[in-house]
């Protein structure tokens, strides 16, 4: 699939303006522990224009459309170690690129390739210690100037052109994307029904059980990794928005929330399912699901090109606000009307996150949530955890081929004049939308959100 990276390339080519060039590194090796490695993962914008997942690389792209790549040279002693190399010789046809070097060359001869040109982009704050070595490599221009060598004057950030690239995904993406869903979607299927087996079988269960159920099925369909660490929560650890699946026991009579998704051909899934250990919903557990999964509806509903993203959580919002006052969750005494719930963000006690963020190559994808051109700051405020200052600006308008997580959630953590059947119940249910022309495609309902689908699914 050489042609849509060249496509991508091209593209951005055109934006660098004349006498511009880019200079794009992959992500480096990393160390774990003594001599052992982390599974390396390519930097996603160099994947992105080359399809190219070895490590020690590094693109420079010319607004003339010029593409030179710097590669793992071949070594057979290395490759009998560590595997096949792609190598600079093979790497032209096989990339599409106009000319590859060795690795080893970059840094002799980047100063040639910045020489009379008259910006050079690269991403900012993304690789550590890039700054510098464009310093080093644009000083080393300016020692050539009194020989009628001209030095860039400017340098720009490459991620603001590559972030509103990867915030429209092709069709190829999108036909990964649908692969990856799939897969994560036939994962949570799996570790529900084994909770429900076990436990009927009188088997103890924790939450490494579920979650090597997850693994199982991601890698048995061939994905390379999780697109995040697994979040496997039983009973009140679904209240940390954060937890990792850990040992906890998975009781009957409790939910579990398992928020996993796997990555495939770098492109991530993200699914959230709430379900109980057991396969059957208590009145209250019930209660609480129908109420995310409304507001969920909402957000669905809403979500659709020429809306925008923050409509989105607004509709989510709305539903669950109304719902914690119905449910005596908040006092009705206090908060005459939903509308007071979502001023006065009462409703943060139990719902604290976002509605949704961008998905694609990387989970929380890039791109920005701003729609660019109109004027801001819109207001201003603090959030009332954290205290972050967050500056309020007319928020994205959806387009076709935006990818976002559609994922409101409820967590209600024992505090006084909470319900006591509702506590320490924590629930979110996540889905992932392609934004169409006319609403959304939900690429993860491989598995059921129902709750009386849910039931039905682990009884089988
Ligand atoms: N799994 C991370 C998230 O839902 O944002
Ligand atoms: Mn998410
Ligand atoms: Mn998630």
């Amino acid at each position: 699939m050489t042609c849509v990276y060249a496509q991508r390339r091209a593209l951005l080519a055109a934006q660098l303006g004349a006498g511009g060039v880019a200079i794009i590194p992959t992500a480096p090796e990393r160390a774990r522990n003594r001599d052992t490695g982390y599974l390396y993962r390519h930097d996603s914008y160099f994947y992105y224009l080359t399809g190219f997942s070895e490590p020690n690389a590094c693109l420079v792209l010319g607004a003339d459309g010029t593409s030179v790549l710097f590669c793992q040279p071949k070594d057979l002693e290395r490759e009998i170690w560590d595997g096949i190399r792609l190598g600079p010789e093979a790497a032209v046809a096989e990339l599409g690129v106009s000319q590859a070097y060795s690795c080893t060359e970059l840094d002799a001869r980047l100063p040639r390739l910045l020489e009379n040109r008259e910006r050079v982009w690269f991403p900012f704050a993304t690789h550590e210690g890039l700054a510098a070595r464009v310093e080093a490599w644009l000083g080393q221009v300016k020692g050539r100037v009194r020989f009628g060598a001209q030095c860039p004057a400017e340098q720009a950030d490459l991620c603001a052109l590559l972030d509103e690239m990867r915030l429209v995904k092709d069709a190829h993406e999108i036909a990964i994307l649908r692969r990856a869903a799939a897969i994560s979607a036939r994962a949570h299927m799996r570790a529900m029904q084994r909770s429900a087996r076990m436990l009927r079988a009188g088997q103890e269960v924790r939450e490494y059980h579920l979650d090597a159920e997850l693994l199982h099925e991601f890698r048995q369909q061939g994905s390379q990794y999780v697109a995040y660490g697994s979040i496997v929560a039983a009973g009140a650890n679904a209240c940390v928005l954060h937890y990792q699946a850990d040992k906890a026991p998975v009781r009957a009579g409790e939910l579990v929330l398992i928020d996993a998704g796997c990555e495939l051909d770098g492109y991530a899934s993200d699914i959230t399912r709430t379900f109980p250990a057991d396969g059957r919903f208590t009145g209250p557990q019930r209660t609480l699901y129908d109420l995310v999964l409304a507001s969920q509806k909402a957000a669905v509903a809403t979500t659709r090109a020429g809306a925008r993203f923050d409509d989105v959580h607004d509709a989510a919002v709305a539903v669950l606000a109304q719902g914690m006052l119905d449910l005596g969750l908040l006092d009705r005494s206090k908060y005459g009307s939903a509308q007071d719930v979502i001023e006065s963000r009462a409703y943060f006690q139990f719902y604290m996150h976002r509605t949704g963020h961008w998905m694609g190559m990387d989970v929380h994808d890039c791109g920005s949530y701003v729609e660019p051109g109109e004027p801001g700051p819109d207001s201003e405020r603090r959030d009332p955890l954290s205290g972050e200052l967050i500056i309020h600006r007319p928020s994205r308008i959806l387009r076709p081929g935006m990818v976002t997580t559609i994922e409101p959630g409820i967590y209600v953590r024992p505090a006084p004049g909470v319900p006591e059947p509702f506590h320490n119940i924590g629930i979110r249910i996540e889905d992932d939308a392609v934004v169409t022309e006319t609403g959304c495609e939900l690429i993860t309902r491989g598995v059921p959100v129902e709750a009386d689908e849910i039931e039905a699914l682990m009884r089988d």
